[in-house]
């Protein structure tokens, strides 16, 4: 029989754990997952086959109209099935009904993958930022408005802070 994928909510510490597993099995270069900073998450889907957890994706800790997308991974063996797709876009309808107006995410300047699937998605390139964890990594930020007529910028001057933006082109000349 063809498995079954469904995307449900995370309630219980085994939703929680079997997230924080899938999180720490990222095979990209990641900094180690605070598994405190995940339990508070606003939202956090589990993408099941049958019964086995596949992928997650949450809504980052925090309050109010705007809200961090995170932790988004599709297990190796299960990638390019349309699984992310559908946790991107069931967070999205979850922000959509709790009244959000404006989400962001960041994405490392290499990470292809994620990067198309916001794009898919509909989200906007907002601008790259250099990591305020002082690597020299470049960082993508991504928003999505979810309702018309937002002032973007003075929503995200909060989430971007003084991070340094890295402008495309200002190297020096060949
Ligand atoms: C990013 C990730 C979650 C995508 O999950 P996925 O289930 O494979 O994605 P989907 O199958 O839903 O793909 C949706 C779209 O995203 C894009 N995409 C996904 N993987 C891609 C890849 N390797 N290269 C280019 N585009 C890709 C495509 O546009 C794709 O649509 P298509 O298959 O119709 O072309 C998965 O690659 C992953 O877990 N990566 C490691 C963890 C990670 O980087 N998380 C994000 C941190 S910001």
């Amino acid at each position: 029989m063809t498995p079954t994928l469904t995307i449900s909510q995370a309630t219980s510490d085994a939703d929680f754990a079997a997230a924080a597993d899938l999180i720490d099995s990222r095979d990209d270069n990641h900094h180690p997952l605070d598994r405190a900073a995940l339990a508070k998450a606003r939202l956090l889907l589990l993408a099941w086959l049958d019964d086995t957890p596949v992928g997650c994706g949450a809504i980052k800790a925090g309050e109010g109209e705007v809200a961090e997308l995170g932790y988004l991974v599709v297990a190796s063996g299960y990638r390019r099935l349309g699984i992310g797709a559908r946790l991107t876009q069931a967070r999205i309808d979850w922000a959509s009904a709790q009244g959000i107006k404006l989400l962001w995410a960041t994405v490392r300047a290499e990470n292809q993958a994620s990067r198309e699937n916001l794009l898919k998605a509909g989200w906007q390139f907002y601008g790259d930022y250099l990591s305020i964890r002082g690597t020299g990594n470049t960082i993508g930020w991504y928003v999505l408005p979810l309702m018309q007529g937002l002032d973007i910028q003075a929503l995200m001057a909060g989430p971007i802070g003084n991070r340094t933006p890295v402008i495309q082109g200002s190297g020096e000349p060949d």
